[in-house]
């Protein structure tokens, strides 16, 4: 029997080396067998090369990059019938050209669930890796323990070098570990959960930060268990939490809306006074770098808003992003934590970008007004829109934030947004998901404000304008 020994599991170019072998000998997808080497490699692709039968006409094949890209993802499926499925699909493309756009076929259907787990469990990755203080020689350094879902550990690596590029850390699994010096990433063996520490103060940090930002007026239980799925809890230390807070969760609601917002600390007011006596937020200062934007943004006098905030949010993310998403402004909760969208309208957008393919981790994101709009009610503070004057003062820290940035398409979240980017006022739900060319060659997007879905008052209209929001990220998606 025509058998090919791969040198280890997600061996992508060995695959393709033996099925390219054994589609030219004519080998029927029956007949092929492919396994993987042991722990200890025995070297060879093929212990039983294919031989030449009379029906194999072919000398050279290509196959449409739509099958390689599937394929990539298919190996590092966990299931063992994955170079099969592999295979049958090389073997069909010779008389059914067309068929991966084929999506009822089952064959294609089967591959490309498995290429959406696969994807899935990287998205996975990205979220609920947590890493724990370790000192070495060298100083810090940072280790975390995983068990993803499939063999994602190579395909994610580089997530996670760009978001901890200057942090020395690695990466334990039950397939392989990859280590991050700050210079190289490198992959090694297999490791246990025994070999990455156990606890320490970062998971401190974690269960406080998990238990602050966890909002029991919004609890779904179900909901929650589709984004942070069972099978990861063990390895989150806010995991352990969770019962606890669901049992507790009525409670917590009445003394949230009890409780007072907090105080600004005092640290931050300092340095707040601090530029604003540089004058770094004045006409005419161009900032260089997102760091002095973020100084500038603190000191901003250009209008009255700053009064009432906390403080300035500036808008957060890569560089060199090639997607910005504008929103309105911060709100209550971004106000205190000075980070745009980590309250409840970031936790739709949130779930939305991932539905659509969007890593939030890739995209700027950032407010059309950089201060809380707000009145105080009682003992809460309840959101109020922008004018057009306070958006167009605001304007002048968006703008040096898309000159900085320079994204390839800035997607605006509702109607402030839009005005803000767009310099004029939009019918929201006449132009959204619709290419507009922007001066400066980027293109605008518009779609509604993730506070619209949760506003809205009855289940179906929610589900129906969800989808509708989704659709419009993945036009974006389709954009970049
Ligand atoms: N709404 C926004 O528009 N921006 C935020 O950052 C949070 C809520």
């Amino acid at each position: 029997m025509p058998t090919a020994t791969l040198a280890h599991e997600t061996d992508f170019e060995g695959w393709r080396k033996a099925a390219r072998a054994f589609r030219l000998a004519g080998v029927e997808p029956a007949d092929a067998r492919f396994g993987v080497a042991g722990a200890a490699g025995t070297g060879s692709l093929f212990d039983d090369p294919p031989a030449r039968t009379g029906s194999a006409m072919e000398t050279q094949f290509t196959v449409p990059k739509a099958f390689v890209d599937v394929a990539q993802e298919v190996i590092l499926h966990r299931s063992a019938d994955r170079f099969d499925l592999m295979y049958r699909l090389l073997w069909r493309l010779k008389d059914e050209p067309d068929l991966m756009k084929v999506v009822s076929d089952r064959d294609v259907a089967d591959a490309m669930e498995r290429a959406k787990n696969v994807s899935r469990a990287s998205h996975k990755m990205k979220a609920f890796v947590r890493f724990r203080a370790v000192q070495d020689e060298a100083g810090e350094t940072f280790v975390a323990w995983f068990e993803p879902a499939h063999r994602v550990l190579e395909k994610t690596a580089g997530f996670f070098v760009r978001r901890f590029t200057t942090m020395r850390w690695s990466i334990l699994t039950p397939d392989g570990s990859c280590f991050w010096d700050g210079e190289a990433l490198t992959f090694g063996p297999a490791a246990r959960a025994e070999d990455a520490p156990q606890d320490d103060e970062i998971e401190e940090f974690w269960k406080t930060y998990y238990a602050s930002t966890f909002n029991p007026a919004r609890l779904k239980v179900q909901t929650m268990q589709g984004e942070m799925p069972k099978r990861y809890w063990k390895n989150l230390p806010e995991a352990a939490l969770i019962p606890e807070l669901v049992a507790a969760s009525r409670a917590r609601t009445e003394v949230m809306v009890a409780s007072q917002p907090s105080e600004p600390n005092a640290r931050l007011a300092k340095a707040i006074a601090r530029s604003v006596r540089d004058g770094s937020w004045e006409e005419g200062f161009v900032a260089a770098d997102l760091e002095e934007l973020r100084h500038g943004v603190q000191a901003c006098r250009r209008c009255p808003l700053y009064r009432d905030a906390t403080q300035g949010v500036c808008g957060e993310g890569p560089r060199a992003a090639k997607l910005m998403i504008v929103g309105e402004q911060p709100g209550d909760q971004e106000d205190l934590a000075g980070q745009p969208f980590v309250g409840p309208a970031g936790q739709v957008l949130d779930a939305a970008l991932e539905e659509a393919g969007i890593d939030r981790a890739e995209v700027y994101v950032t407010n059309a007004v950089k201060h809380f709009k707000h009145e105080p009610r009682g003992k809460r503070r309840l959101h109020k829109t922008p004018t057009t004057s306070e958006v167009s003062a605001c304007r002048w820290w968006l703008d040096q934030e898309r000159r900085l940035v320079k994204p390839k398409v800035v997607l605006a979240l509702g109607g402030t947004a839009s005005l803000a980017v767009l310099n004029r006022k939009v019918a929201v739900t006449q132009e959204r998901g619709e290419p507009l060319p922007l001066s400066d060659g980027s293109t605008a997007m518009i779609t509604v404000h993730p506070s619209y879905l949760l506003r809205l008052p009855d289940e179906e209209a929610r589900v129906r304008e969800r989808a509708a929001f989704v659709r419009d990220l993945k036009r974006v998606r389709d954009r970049l």
